[in-house]
């Protein structure tokens, strides 16, 4: 943003309330550090590829000015609909353009459009509060619901089709990886041992009765996360939309991401150190780091307490940076 906007911002004290863009639906994480971090010219294009609420939409379309644009990209028809509502006045001026679809196809999104180059690119990774609170969902354990999990409801693997049709060895690989559940075996064992299911209190319960004591709670989320990360080949799409971002970025700009777990981070993290998934850092013969990004941030910024007290799903969050450079990095 530029230091102008961001003074005349600051100095009406806009975009310092953690909770000022929150709505029913959710409550945006680290809203200002997105928009100062995010924005490099004012009159840019900007893509939120994880709309949900428009809650970040809504503040990063504060700070542009009237040229400024935002593309909001969601594959959940709850997330379009609530953005069209929330947006109306800036999508009937041509600032704001919601877009279904999976962020992994960002760049087919944008070439839709006629857009083949933009200014910043931003990701809030995971569920939102609506999924999650809207029991029919089935995101969470908490309520009793059909086995679902899809961020697209037109989507066909869902929950129920991992619980029902994988085998058992599948299930364990999947709990242990996505979830890195220290008692998959035991889990996936008594899942197949009591199929089908239908609900997530089934589910949960078989959960209950696999972990019981201490490690019930943990072993509930972490088991309903690596599902969901499975029903909506999260990683898979993290890695497309990050690789896609250094094709689509101008010399400048910037990826934002907010992650709330470590298999998320971990990656996000090596690929901005990096500009590959492994994390393995290549050098010209000078000694230069070869990659696309120069790591704006090298530790992950996180909510303060004071946004951790109003909004507790906040407590998980991690933002990182990253600037688009030529392939040859200064640092050594
Ligand atoms: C944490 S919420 C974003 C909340 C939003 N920043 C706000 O201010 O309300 C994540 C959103 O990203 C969407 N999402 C997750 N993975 C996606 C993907 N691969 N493609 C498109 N949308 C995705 C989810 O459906 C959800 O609405």
């Amino acid at each position: 943003m530029s230091g102008e906007k961001q003074d005349e911002l600051n100095a009406r004290g806009e975009l310092e309330h953690p909770h000022r863009f929150a709505s029913d639906y959710h409550a945006p994480v680290l809203c200002k550090t997105v928009v100062n971090e995010l924005i490099t010219s004012a009159n840019g294009i900007y893509v939120d590829a994880t709309l949900g609420g428009a809650g970040h939409a809504a503040a990063i379309l504060e700070a542009l000015d009237s040229k400024g644009r935002v593309i909001g990209i969601d594959r959940d028809d709850d997330a379009l609909s609530e953005a069209e509502s929330r947006l109306a006045e800036e999508i009937a001026s041509g600032r704001f353009v919601p877009k279904k679809g999976n962020f992994e196809c960002v760049a087919a999104i944008l070439q839709a459009i006629d857009i083949s180059e933009i200014d910043g690119l931003f990701l809030d990774l995971g569920v939102s509060s609506h999924q999650l609170d809207v029991p029919e969902r089935g995101f969470s354990h908490r309520f009793n619901a059909p086995l679902d999990m899809r961020m697209n409801t037109g989507d066909a693997l869902s929950a129920a089709s991992i619980v029902n049709e994988w085998d058992e060895r599948e299930i364990t690989i999947l709990l242990k990886k996505f979830g890195e559940e220290p008692r998959s075996r035991r889990i996936a064992k008594n899942i197949v041992a009591n199929r089908p299911l239908s609900t997530t209190k089934e589910l949960a319960d078989l959960v209950r009765q696999s972990v019981p004591g201490s490690q019930t709670s943990k072993a509930l989320s972490r088991t309903f996360q690596a599902i969901r990360m499975a029903v909506n080949g999260e990683l898979d799409a993290l890695e497309r939309v990050l690789e896609s971002s250094s094709e689509l970025l101008r010399l400048g700009g910037r990826v934002v991401v907010i992650s709330y777990h470590s298999l998320e981070d971990r990656r996000v993290k090596r690929y901005f150190r990096s500009g590959n998934f492994q994390g393995y850092v290549q050098r010209d013969i000078y000694g230069k780091k070869i990659s696309p990004w120069r790591e704006v941030t090298k530790k992950p910024i996180i909510p303060d307490e004071a946004e951790i007290a109003g909004n507790p799903r906040a407590r998980s969050a991690r933002l990182r940076v990253a600037e688009r450079i030529s392939e040859h990095a200064s640092e050594r």
